[in-house]
C-alpha cells in the first residue's frame, strides 16, 4: 500500500552539522531521505548512523552541476558555513550559493518539488538595526571577504523568489542564526565549539575584548524542528522567516558557563577586539511564532551539555 504521507525528500549538504540531524529527523517521520554532499566540509561519519537504515541513501554530487532525482521536497542546505571554510576557496563558496541554488531551483520545477533554502542571518550583514526582523534590508559589504558568503546567500533568495514570481514555485526561505550542537566541527572558528574544545583541553579561553558583545546561541534540534515546520508551512507562506535563539548572552557570560558545564580548570584570555566582530546579533522570532507555532525550547545550558559530551566523546577518539 502507498503511504501518502512518506515523501521522498532530497537534502542537499546532508553530511554536515545541520544536514546530518535533518537527514535523521525525516527518517525517523517516515521519509526517504536522498543526502547529496561533496564532503567539502561535511563527513561520512556524520551520517555514519544512517547508512544501514533502508530509507536514506547517499549521493557524492557537488550541487553546482545539474541534479536529476526524482523528489518531492529538497531541503536546499549545501554550502560551507563558518568564515574559516567559506573564506577557504571564495569562488567555490559564491558558485555554490549561486550555481547550486539555479541547479536545485531547476529540479524543484523539472519535477514540481517544494524547495526550501537555508539562508542565514548574515543577509542582514552588518546590522544598522537591532535586533533584526525579516523586513530589513541589511547592510552588506559587496567586496570584502565575506562577501562570498553574504551575497551569494543574498542571490540566491533572489533566485528563489524570482522562481516563485516566474514559475510558480513553492518556496520557502529560511534565515538561520547562529546554530550549534553535536557535529560542529571542532576548528571551525566559531564560538561555542572553540570554547568549548579550549575548555576540554584545558587551555585558555580566547575572549576578544572584554567580552561584552551579545549573540545568540540556537540548539540544532530546535533548528530542525524549525526547517520541517515551515517546509509542512502552507503554500502561501514562503517566508523568509528568521530561525534562532531570542535569548541574548554576552561572550563572556557563554565562556563561564561552558567552564562551568565542562567543570574545567581553564582561565579566560583576554584579547583585542578584532575591528568586524558584530557588537549584537539577535532574531526577531515573531514570524515564526505567529505562522509556524514556532520557538526554541532547548535553554543554553542543557545544549550546551549535549554538545560537550558530543566533543568530549571526539576529543577522546584523536
Ligand atoms: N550552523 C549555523 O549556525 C548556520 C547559520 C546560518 C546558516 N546556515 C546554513 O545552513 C547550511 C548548513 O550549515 P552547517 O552549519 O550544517 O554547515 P556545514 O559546513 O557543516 O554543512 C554544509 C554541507 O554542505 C556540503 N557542501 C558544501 N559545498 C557543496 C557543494 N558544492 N555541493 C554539495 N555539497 C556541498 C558540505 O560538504 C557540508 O556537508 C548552510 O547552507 C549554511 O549557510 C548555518
Amino acid at each position: 500500500m502507498i503511504d501518502e504521507n512518506r515523501k521522498r525528500i532530497l537534502v542537499t549538504g546532508g553530511a554536515g552539522f545541520l544536514g546530518s540531524h535533518l537527514c535523521a529527523r525525516l527518517i525517523a517521520h517516515g521519509h526517504d531521505v536522498l543526502c547529496v554532499d561533496n564532503f567539502y566540509t561535511g563527513s561520512k561519519a556524520n551520517i555514519a548512523h544512517l547508512l544501514d537504515k533502508p530509507r536514506f541513501e547517499l549521493m557524492r554530487h557537488d550541487v553546482t552541476f545539474p541534479l536529476y532525482v526524482e523528489v518531492d521536497e529538497i531541503y536546499n542546505l549545501a554550502c560551507p558555513a563558518s568564515p574559516v571554510h567559506y573564506q577557504h576557496d571564495p569562488v567555490q563558496t559564491t558558485k555554490t550559493s549561486v550555481h547550486g541554488a539555479i541547479n536545485m531551483l531547476g529540479l524543484a520545477k523539472r519535477v514540481k518539488a517544494k524547495i526550501l533554502q537555508a539562508s542565514t542571518s548574515e543577509v542582514y550583514g552588518d546590522p544598522q538595526v537591532h535586533p533584526q526582523p525579516e523586513s530589513y534590508w541589511g547592510h552588506v559589504n559587496p567586496i570584502g571577504i565575506r562577501s562570498c558568503y553574504d551575497e551569494g546567500k543574498r542571490c540566491a533568495e533572489t533566485l528563489f523568489f524570482d522562481y516563485f514570481r516566474q514559475h510558480q514555485l513553492r518556496i520557502k526561505v529560511a534565515r538561520i542564526f547562529n546554530t550549534y550542537g553535536p557535529r560542529m566541527h571542532p576548528n571551525d572558528g566559531r564560538v561555542v565549539s572553540n570554547f568549548i574544545v579550549q575548555a576540554l583541553r584545558g587551555d585558555s579561553l580566547t575572549v576578544y575584548g572584554e567580552g561584552q558583545q551579545t549573540r545568540s546561541f540556537c540548539y540544532v534540534s530546535d533548528l530542525v524542528d524549525g526547517l520541517i515546520r515551515l517546509m509542512n508551512s502552507g503554500d502561501d507562506f514562503t517566508g523568509p522567516v528568521n530561525l534562532g535563539n531570542p535569548g541574548e548572552f554576552t561572550i563572556l557570560e557563554l565562556a563561564h558557563k561552558v567552564i562551568e558545564v565542562t567543570r574545567s580548570t581553564s582561565v579566560i584570555n583576554y584579547l583585542p577586539l578584532p575591528s568586524d566582530d558584530p557588537t549584537q546579533r539577535q532574531p526577531i522570532i515573531e514570524l515564526a511564532r505567529q505562522k509556524l507555532g514556532w520557538e526554541p525550547t532547548v535553554n543554553l545550558e542543557q545544549g550546551l551539555r549535549y554538545t560537550v559530551d558530543y566533543f568530549r566523546n571526539l576529543l577522546e577518539r584523536e
